[in-house]
């Protein structure tokens, strides 16, 4: 193991400390909110984009608001587990505990309510190089209950896409979500076909370089 590898995966923890940002979620109807409009890495201004959050007996309930949207950008020829993330999408990377993952889900849903999911491995927790991310997808979503539905409003420069994302995935059994803790971030991917494959990325805590597989930034969220 080269020195620089120790010291590129130790740097992150030790410079973040507890400064992640925090958020409660109740028991839906009631809804924790995330709004952010910052770029990654620069934490410049980003695109408003808004996080919904509640979890009832089966199920944490995700609402993803993309505003400010021009491009609704996407290739229609994309399906389930595709490399949607090229284009825009709205991302969710989930990890049941409290401390910096190595194991988490990434869900993400596109404009054309395409989705996106598997288990990352991630043995550095911020994907150094020289310990190479491993990727599990989730072969049959639908059928195990991991659903979005999206809405496309061009007019008001928003779309908008709630998925259902199963507790068991995390082994948090019907009906004990509450009291729970976990690390999350959550991100949007922007691009006009003109500036393909260049992308604006957006983070609620934007990792210090342009990766979102950075998980001492995950934010700290628990089920109240
Ligand atoms: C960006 O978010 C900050 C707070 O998070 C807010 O003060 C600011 O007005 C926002 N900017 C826009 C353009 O929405
Ligand atoms: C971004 O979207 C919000 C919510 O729709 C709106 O209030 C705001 O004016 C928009 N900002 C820009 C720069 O279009
Ligand atoms: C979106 O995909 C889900 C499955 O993830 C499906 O149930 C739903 O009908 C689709 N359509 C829309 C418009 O959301």
């Amino acid at each position: 193991m080269r020195p620089t590898a120790i010291l590129a995966a130790a740097a992150p923890a030790l410079v973040l400390g507890t400064s992640v940002p925090s958020l409660h979620v109740p028991g839906c109807p009631a809804k924790g909110t995330i709004r952010y409009n910052k770029s990654v890495p620069a934490k410049t201004e980003f695109l408003l984009t808004q996080v919904d959050l509640c979890y009832d007996k089966t199920a944490i309930v995700a609402t993803f608001t993309a505003y400010n949207e021009t491009n609704f950008f996407f290739d229609p020829a994309h399906g389930t587990n595709d490399e949607l993330w090229r284009y825009e999408v709205m991302e969710a990377f989930i990890a049941r505990g409290t401390n910096d993952p190595k194991t988490y889900l990434e869900f993400e849903v596109s404009p054309n309510n395409a989705t996106f999911n598997a288990f990352i491995y991630n043995p550095s927790k911020v994907r150094d190089p020289a310990f190479p991310l491993d990727t599990f997808f989730i072969q049959t979503p639908i059928q195990d209950g991991l659903v979005a539905s999206t809405v496309l409003d061009r007019n008001a420069e928003k779309w908008t896409s709630t998925a259902r994302i199963p507790l068991g995935l995390f082994n948090v059994d019907e009906g004990k979500a509450k009291g729970t803790e976990w690390r999350m971030n959550f991100f949007r991917t922007v691009v006009a076909p003109e500036t393909y494959p260049d992308q604006g990325l957006g983070a609620w805590n934007p990792p210090d370089e342009a990766s979102f597989h950075k998980t001492p930034f995950f934010g700290k969220v628990k089920f109240i």
